[in-house]
């Protein structure tokens, strides 16, 4: 794991390993969306120093919600709530990025005061929402058809990722990620099954990018150079997502990302959909086309193992990785890996919502071997 664990850099930051925290939804918010003392114990557990984490995918406004107790960026409460997980984090010497997200489509009423979803085209996802029912128990409700937004709207939205840019950096957080990855609202402008538009916000993919890269703007003219980045997944389908040439406009994408001076690029390859393994051993690798198109850092997820890691970072198809489930229930994931130590299953059950089980109870290998 030699090449795991050396060291490397992010923008302006230097990490001593690798192993990065994917994002993760994990619905553990207090109520009104604000991050509490559990997601404070649940960072610091996957903290180490050198270290860089990605947060759940945070919403710019109540409209951006597509789950119940996903956390917000855009009041002082959310500011405050997320203060105290970058300053736990910071303490033990890892960096933080927070994930920024609008969900678009995959919003829900039940999560938006019963406002109706937005979307570039009045097009039906056939994904669900996570709600919460009069008895407290969450569901998955059916998505309903999104209105479609007007281009005078359009830049309001662009200012809500701008002011969440803002509280991001107030609460201290060492950088941003944009959301552009699994079928949320970025995605939905930028593929053309999802984007029927005929202004200035659609058809060749020049326009289909314009959101993306007007909020990248705004973001960019807050956070500076190096602080930014971007998430993608070329090969989703999550989201009900198609598009009719995904190398043309993922290389379009990557190679105008060249424009800006991002800390790093993260690509989701395609042997997950959503939180399910796909059988691809055959699947195009997406990272290796990424790397030819975009210069800077590049982080790789998606369905890895440390060896599978450590042999993409070998033959140079990305700098870091970033891991989901593993993570989840192996909080000392980077220590496991380099002690080639085992590794403990993770519960599916308990992804979503709920309390501590299964969020902040995964013990470490040396609880376990204590016990
Ligand atoms: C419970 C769960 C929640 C997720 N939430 C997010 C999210 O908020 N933002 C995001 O970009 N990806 C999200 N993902 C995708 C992960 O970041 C990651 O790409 C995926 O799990 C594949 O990596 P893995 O095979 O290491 O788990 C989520 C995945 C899981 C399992």
């Amino acid at each position: 794991m030699e090449n795991l664990f050396s060291s490397t850099s992010v923008g302006s930051y230097n990490l001593e390993h690798r192993v990065v925290l994917a994002p993760l939804t994990r619905m553990r918010t207090e109520p009104g969306n604000v991050p509490g003392d559990l997601m404070v114990e649940y960072y610091t557990q996957r903290a180490t120093k050198g270290g860089l984490l990605i947060t759940d995918a945070t919403a710019v406004s109540p409209l951006a919600i597509a789950y119940v107790d996903a956390p917000g960026i855009y009041t002082d409460e959310h500011l405050q709530g997320w203060k105290r997980v970058v300053d736990a984090v910071h303490a033990k010497g890892a960096r933080i990025f927070l994930q920024i997200w609008h969900a678009g489509r995959q919003a829900h009423p039940a999560n938006t005061g019963g406002v109706t979803p937005i979307a570039p085209s009045a097009l039906l996802s056939l994904e669900h929402a996570a709600i919460r029912n009069e008895d407290g128990s969450i569901a998955e409700a059916e998505l309903i058809l999104p209105r479609e937004l007007e281009i005078k709207e359009i830049p309001l939205i662009v200012d809500q990722f701008r002011r969440s840019a803002v509280l991001a950096k107030e609460a201290g957080f060492d950088g941003v990620e944009l959301h552009a990855a699994n079928g949320y609202l970025f995605e939905q402008f930028l593929l053309d099954g999802t984007n029927h538009r005929t202004d200035a916000y659609g058809g060749p993919v020049e326009n289909r990018a314009r959101f993306l890269f007007e909020s990248l703007d705004a973001v960019v003219s807050v956070w500076g150079a190096g602080k930014v980045a971007v998430r993608l997944s070329p090969s989703g389908t999550y989201g009900t997502m198609s598009d009719s040439n995904p190398h043309g406009t993922f290389q379009y994408v990557s190679e105008k990302l060249n424009d800006y001076d991002l800390a790093y690029v993260h690509v989701i390859e395609p042997r997950v959909r959503g939180i399910i393994d796909i059988d691809a051993e055959d699947a195009h690798v997406w990272s290796k086309d990424i790397r030819r198109w975009f210069k800077g850092p590049l982080i790789a997820a998606g369905g890895f193992t440390g060896a599978k890691a450590e042999q993409i970072i070998a033959e140079g198809g990305a700098d870091l990785v970033a891991f989901g489930r593993l993570f989840v229930s192996n909080p000392d994931l980077p220590s496991r890996f380099r002690h080639d130590l085992p590794l403990s299953p993770y519960d599916r059950s308990t992804f979503y919502g709920g309390d501590a089980g299964g969020y902040t109870d995964y013990p470490t290998y040396d609880a376990v071997v204590l016990a």
